[in-house]
């Protein structure tokens, strides 16, 4: 039995089922949703090698053809050229509006996929199958599609919800522990953001996760699907309350265009690195107590994540350059800084025009640890 999560959105609704075993039920699952028996599938080159063959055969034996496209691995495919190349081969494959594309992948695919989706003859539905921890609590569910830009991250894009979200937990299994840990920094943003309380459970259980522990696994998705839903609910477009998902994403974006969306710095480790960051500013404006940025660092730290500036190999630019790549960020409104910070851990806020001397002071005494 899947643990269902909807995300109530009126005409767009639709349900999160998470579970081991998903993918093998993947043609009960999809069925209700199918105006003819046939689908296209869009995933990665490591995804197709683990996945794929599992994921046609569940599809064959429920009588569903299918046809797959194979992307290259890695955040430079979330661009233009593998972006034609979709749009140009669902087109190829005659996907029409009645018809179901299927992204099988991390946030990559997810996030290209459901973007080529919203284009693709004004719309055509699909369904996310994240195979990343990172995906599976946070890309697939609420509707947030796009690439890059040589300007910035995921300048591009567009709101296209999914018709279903498929969470099968047993394919992290086969997730490097590296990409298992990256994911688990947007899993720590949730208790961070809204719930002390599942802060306390991760203190407890991350090491277990970490260990690929199947029932924590299936806790923390679930526990942290429901708050994704629950403020994607409140606000679908990111007028309010959504912009708290980007907590320690306004560092983290500086920081992966200065490692050039590299493997030296994956999404989800600028993330932890960011929420770190965030709470130190925090502290510095006298927002909460050293306490809360002293326990997070300690518990990135235990779990062997990546927690400063340091742990980022090779050389990062100066604060001042930090700062100006943040300038670019999406949340920047007027020229302003807008920040997500925190009076604790399970309290964070929207704040308006943080001054830049304090973030410039946070990131060199950051450089300099
Ligand atoms: N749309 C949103 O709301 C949202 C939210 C957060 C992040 N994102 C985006 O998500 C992306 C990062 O996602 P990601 O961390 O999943 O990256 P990813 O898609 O690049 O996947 C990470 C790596 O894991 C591999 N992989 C995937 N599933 C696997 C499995 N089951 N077994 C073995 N290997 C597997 C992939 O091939 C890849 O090499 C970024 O582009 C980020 O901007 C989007």
């Amino acid at each position: 039995m899947a643990n269902i999560v909807a995300v109530n959105l009126g005409a767009r609704s639709y349900q999160v089922r998470i579970g081991p075993g998903l993918l093998g039920d993947i043609s009960a699952q999809i069925s209700p949703l199918l105006r003819r028996k046939r689908v296209a599938i869009v995933t990665d080159e490591t995804v197709a090698a683990k996945h794929l063959p599992g994921v046609l055969q569940a599809l064959a034996q429920g009588g569903i053809a299918a046809s797959a496209l194979t992307l290259p691995v890695g955040e430079s495919t979330k661009a233009w050229p593998e972006f034609t190349r979709t749009v140009e081969w669902l087109l190829a494959e005659k996907i029409e509006r009645r018809d179901l594309v299927i992204a099988l992948g991390g946030g990559v695919v997810g996030d290209l996929v459901g973007f080529a989706c919203a284009v693709l003859r004004r719309g055509v539905r699909f369904v996310q199958v994240p195979t990343t921890l990172l995906a599976q609590v946070d890309s697939s569910v609420g509707g947030k599609t796009g690439i890059n830009s040589t300007h910035g991250k995921n300048l591009i894009g567009a709101f296209h919800q999914p018709s279903l979200v498929l969470a099968d937990t047993a394919v992290l299994d086969t997730l490097p522990p590296r990409d298992l840990l990256a994911g688990y920094g947007e899993v720590v943003k949730y208790g961070l953001l809204g719930d002390a309380g599942f802060f306390d459970y991760l203190e407890a259980q991350g090491p277990a996760l970490a260990r690929y522990d199947a029932d924590v696994i299936l806790n923390a998705v679930t526990r942290s699907v429901q708050m994704k839903a629950g403020i994607v609910e409140r606000d679908e477009t990111e007028e309010g309350e959504r912009a708290l998902l980007n907590l320690g994403h306004t560092f983290c974006h500086a920081l992966e265009q200065a490692t050039g969306y590299s493997d030296r710095l994956l999404h989800g480790e600028g993330v932890a690195i960011g929420c770190a960051l965030a709470f130190e500013l925090s502290q510095r404006l006298g927002l909460c107590a050293q306490e809360a940025p002293s326990r997070l660092r300690a518990h990135l730290k235990s779990m062997g994540m990546k927690t400063d500036l340091c742990d980022i190999d090779g050389d990062l630019p100066g604060a001042e350059a930090l700062l100006a790549l943040m300038a670019q960020d999406k949340k920047v409104i007027d020229g302003k800084l807008r920040f997500i910070l925190a009076r604790g851990i399970g309290q964070a806020f929207v704040a308006e025009d943080v001054p830049p001397a304090s973030v410039v002071q946070v990131l060199q005494d950051a450089l300099r640890r």
